[in-house]
Parts: structure tokens; C-alpha cells; sequence
């Protein structure tokens, strides 16, 4: 009996699947592991939000199929959200697709644009999805490396010409995870005339757009000029709005680009529970000072991880955004090393860089989704182990 397909075999586990087992081991050893590997909000949703959820799940017409395109008011929801935050028109008809969770849309639209052999540029260290949507479609893949003397951007001249002229697909994240790298509306403007120049779907990807520092707004790849045309993006509520479990996510954009994608997507899913949807019409509504007040609890967090590593002699750079922040292991230790060690011999859960791509080896990404004194417990118990 066959048990794999060929695209299977170029598959590995998801990395983060296995450094969960890991964490589970630990803690049936009786460890208490402090988690700080994943980006998985530990905080809640706003109140309304939940309060939306349950009066429609009491509602007994509410438990049916929901259809395939989203509610209507889910779309011009978050139309009115790119008009107010960003300031970019999208029609909510052809320019809006409601998803799972961005990461359903980024490997979507992988499998909606890519034919077996076409050639994708992702970032490297960057999110798993983008590379894996390539290899389940039989894409090829051309990494290309963020590195820090240019704040995790890319050097889009560095790309060889003849890997820009092949390419199909481009992705781009900032706010980046995992490095916390930000990019400005020039280096967008930059990206667009690159893809357009060489024929490329520009795919944005910015969950960490509303989770920010010290006054800080990133910009969308939307509001470039023209960049309907060649670019779609994907958004999320999963840290947006502390909803991670709730699975909803956004590609706007490119309305040829998305109707393959809802092609691919009425075919594979029925939509979102009605519930799920007029709560995130909700969360959308949500006040900007909720959003603020969060963000304050996130950078909170963060000083007293920046205090405990520089106590450590570490010169790690607050971020401007993201949950993460992202450091280099000291000398001598590879990155999966590093962090197995600090998970069994100090309970302090951090993320390998290598499991974001070669570029990512050499560092660990701490994130901020614990409570203040569980982030200063991880730093003493890391000051005890490493001092
Ligand atoms: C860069 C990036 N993209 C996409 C996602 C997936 O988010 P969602 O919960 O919307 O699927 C994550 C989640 O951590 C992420 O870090």
C-alpha cells in the first residue's frame, strides 16, 4: 500500500510540530518549561469579540455551512480596515478573500499560482509556509539571505538576473519574523518595480502589521502606487487581536491572483464558522486604544527580556515590532544546540534560527508570549545555567 507521495518525501516535519514533542518530553520529565519558542498570544481577544462569538453560536441558524466567499460585512469589514489603516481602497467583492489563518492562504496560493518546476524567492531565515506551499505545488525554490548589516532586508540587486527573469512568486514578511526586521513604504516601492520589472506575484505577509513598539506603524505593500497589479497580502487577527486559535486570516490584492486562490479554497474548504466571522467583523471594529494597551503589555515584557540578556552580556536590539526577539547564540554552539540545552538544563523554551532556513543558524528567537514574571523567571534561570 502507498503511504507517501513524492512531494511528501521532499517534506520535513514541521520544525516547530517537533520542537513541540521536545517541550512535551521535558515536561513529562516533571521540567517547567518557561515557553518563549512559538509566537502564540497568551493574552485574550477583546471582550466583544468573544461576546459576538457566543451570541451567534446561540443562534440555531448559525451552525450550517457558512458558504465559500465570506459574509459580505467580513469583507467590507476588512476593506474598512485597509481604508482606515492604511489607506488603500479594496473592492470587497474581487479584492478580499476571508481565509483560515494566513497560513492556509500563503500555501493556498502557492498551489493556486505555481506549476511543478516554476521558480519561488523566499526569505531566508523566514516563515516555514512559504517554502513548504512551494514544494507541495513542485516548485523550485531561490532563497535569498536577510542579513543583519542591512536590517534583514534583502539586496534585491544580489539576486542573479537569471533567477529574477525565472521567478514566478516572490515572498516578503515585515514586520519580519523571525528577525523583527521593519521595511519602509521606499524599499515596497522598491520591491514592486523589481516584480514588475521581472514579471513576479509579490506576496506581502503581515501578521505583525498592529503589533508594535515605541509609536512605530508599519507600512502595507498596498499602499504602493499601482501595486494591485502585481501584489497580494496576506493579513491575520491571530496576533492582531490575540485570536491565533481562532483561524482567520485575509489575502487581499490581486483579483486575478485571488480568484484562483478561491478556486483552490471552495475546493478544499467550506469558509468559516458564522460565529468565527461576525466575531472577527467585531474584532475589527475593535478601538485602536485596545490594540495600544496590548502592545504596551508586549513591550513590557520585552524590556525586562532585554534587561535579563544584557545582564548576560548580551547586545541584543529591542524590536520595533513582531513578538520576537532575535539573538545570537554565544560562540561555539549552533542554534538547535543552544536551545536544546536551554530547554533541559534550564526549562527555557527558545526557537532554533536554524528552523527559519540556513541564514537563521547562529541564533535563537525569543518571543514575548509569557507573563512578566515568568519572562524574568527564564532570564534568572538563563543568568544561573550560562553565568
Ligand atoms: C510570518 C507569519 N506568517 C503567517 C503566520 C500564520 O498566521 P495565522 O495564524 O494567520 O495562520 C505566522 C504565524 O506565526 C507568521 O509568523
Amino acid at each position: 500500500m502507498k503511504t507517501k507521495a513524492d512531494r511528501i518525501a521532499n517534506m520535513p516535519d514541521y520544525p516547530f510540530a517537533r520542537w513541540g514533542e521536545r517541550v512535551r518530553a521535558a515536561r513529562a520529565a516533571e521540567v517547567d518549561v518557561i515557553r518563549l519558542d512559538i509566537g502564540n498570544p497568551d493574552l485574550p481577544p477583546p471582550d466583544p469579540v468573544i461576546e459576538a462569538l457566543c451570541t451567534c453560536a446561540r443562534d440555531p441558524g448559525s451552525h450550517g455551512y457558512p458558504g465559500y466567499r465570506g459574509l459580505p460585512a467580513l469583507r467590507e469589514a476588512i476593506a474598512a480596515y485597509y481604508a482606515r489603516r492604511f489607506g488603500v481602497e479594496l473592492d470587497p467583492t474581487t479584492e478580499v478573500v476571508p481565509l483560515l489563518g494566513s497560513k492556509e492562504g500563503i500555501v493556498n496560493t502557492a498551489l493556486a499560482i505555481l506549476d511543478p518546476g516554476d521558480l519561488v524567492l523566499v526569505p531566508d531565515p523566514g516563515y516555514p509556509s512559504y517554502t513548504m506551499g512551494a514544494i507541495m505545488a513542485g516548485a523550485r525554490v531561490h532563497k535569498f539571505p536577510l542579513l543583519p548589516d542591512r536590517g534583514f532586508l534583502p539586496d534585491l540587486d544580489a539576486i542573479p538576473a537569471e533567477v529574477a527573469r525565472a521567478a514566478t512568486m516572490m515572498w516578503l514578511n515585515y514586520p519580519n519574523n523571525p528577525t523583527a526586521g521593519t521595511a519602509d513604504l521606499e524599499f515596497f516601492e522598491r520591491a514592486v518595480a523589481f516584480a514588475r520589472r521581472h514579471d513576479i506575484l509579490l506576496c506581502h505577509d503581515v501578521p505583525y502589521c498592529e503589533v508594535t513598539y515605541d509609536g512605530y506603524t508599519p507600512p502595507s505593500l498596498m499602499q504602493v502606487p499601482g501595486a494591485k497589479d502585481v501584489v497580494v497580502e496576506f493579513n491575520s487577527l491571530s496576533k492582531t487581536y490575540n485570536m491565533a486559535g481562532w483561524r482567520v486570516g485575509m489575502a487581499v490584492g490581486n483579483p486575478e491572483v485571488l480568484g484562483s486562490l478561491f478556486r483552490i479554497k471552495s475546493n478544499v474548504d467550506s469558509g468559516l464558522f458564522l460565529p468565527v466571522q461576525e466575531a472577527a467583523i467585531r474584532a475589527l471594529a475593535v478601538p485602536r486604544e485596545w490594540i495600544e494597551k496590548r502592545n504596551r503589555i508586549y513591550q513590557a515584557r520585552m524590556e525586562i527580556a532585554l534587561d535579563g540578556l544584557s545582564a548576560l552580556g548580551w547586545d541584543v536590539p529591542a524590536s520595533k515590532a513582531t513578538l520576537y526577539l532575535w539573538t545570537q547564540v554565544p560562540e561555539g554552539w549552533d542554534s538547535e544546540g543552544f536551545a536544546t540545552m536551554l530547554l533541559n538544563d534550564a526549562g527555557v523554551s527558545v526557537a532554533p534560527g536554524s528552523f527559519f532556513g540556513k541564514s537563521g543558524e547562529g541564533y535563537i528567537r525569543i518571543s514575548l508570549t509569557a507573563p512578566n514574571f515568568r519572562i524574568e523567571e527564564a532570564m534568572e534561570r538563563l543568568h544561573t545555567l550560562l553565568e
